[in-house]
């Protein structure tokens, strides 16, 4: 794992050394023990300096081309290469590279497709799912109501019986395929026989598939079945939140 060698600390240190220290010490914490948490992303020294570049005192409300402050060019091209790399990354038709962080885009994809107390399946925490996936500690589990399905005991695979028989009795506005530890590949083999339109709102998981690399076709694209939905079912229409 490569840590960033060096921070730009002496500026820092002159306005506020013990923040400096701080910082210090993260980067010295990082460098001397193992990490092992899946969900966390040691940037390359390239990333962190272009997180604390001038764009970071930027306003940009809106999109490129149609902002709401001016001085906007600069940060329009940064958005625009942005939104282009994530389509070529995930083969996708349109991107939207607002999001801060995995619960934010999360968040932004329940709102486009659920009301509050919406009933939505998810893969259960003991399961390998992750907080927005319905923990009472999370703004997902006081606003929706959240169903979890689980693995299989023996195989540690989706049990695609159980997330079957949960769609046809609970009838959910959305299904989450996503997970924060999943050992498998996530298929939509259940999604053909379920009763309910799917709305694949994919998540971040350790385990990136083939087929999601730039210049690779995602193979696995958002499903919108039109079975026996009794109510109408909104979908995510091929982009993948997270
Ligand atoms: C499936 C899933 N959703 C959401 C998140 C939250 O991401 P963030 O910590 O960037 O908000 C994670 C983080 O690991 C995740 O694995």
């Amino acid at each position: 794992m490569t840590v960033s060698p060096a921070i730009e600390a002496d500026v820092l240190r002159r306005q506020d050394p013990e923040l400096a220290d701080v910082l210090l010490g993260e980067r010295e914490r990082q460098s001397t023990t193992l990490q092992l948490i899946a969900a966390e992303n040691f940037t390359s020294p390239a990333v962190l300096a272009a997180l604390g570049s001038p764009l970071a005192n930027k306003y940009a409300e809106g999109y490129p081309g149609a902002r709401h402050h001016g001085g906007c060019e600069i940060a329009d091209v940064a958005e625009r290469l942005a939104v282009d790399r994530a389509r070529d990354l995930f083969g996708a038709d349109h991107a939207n590279v607002q999001a801060h962080s995995g619960s934010s885009a999360v968040l932004a994809a329940y709102a486009a497709l659920l009301r509050p107390g919406d009933t939505v399946l998810a893969l259960g925490l003991p399961h390998g799912g992750h907080l927005t996936h319905g923990s009472p500690a999370n703004f997902s589990g006081r606003w929706f109501d959240f169903v979890g399905y689980g693995v299989e005991a023996e195989s540690g695979l989706i049990d695609h019986e159980q997330v079957r028989t949960l769609a046809r009795t609970r009838r959910p506005k959305a299904i989450v395929c996503g997970s924060i530890a999943y050992p498998g590949t996530w298929t939509t083999r259940s999604s053909a026989r379920s009763p309910t339109r799917w709305a694949r709102i994919s998540s971040r998981t350790p385990r990136i598939p083939s087929g999601w690399w730039p210049g690779e076709r995602r193979r696995t694209r958002c499903r919108t079945r039109t079975s026996s939905a009794r109510r109408p079912t909104r979908c995510c229409g091929g982009r993948a939140a997270a």
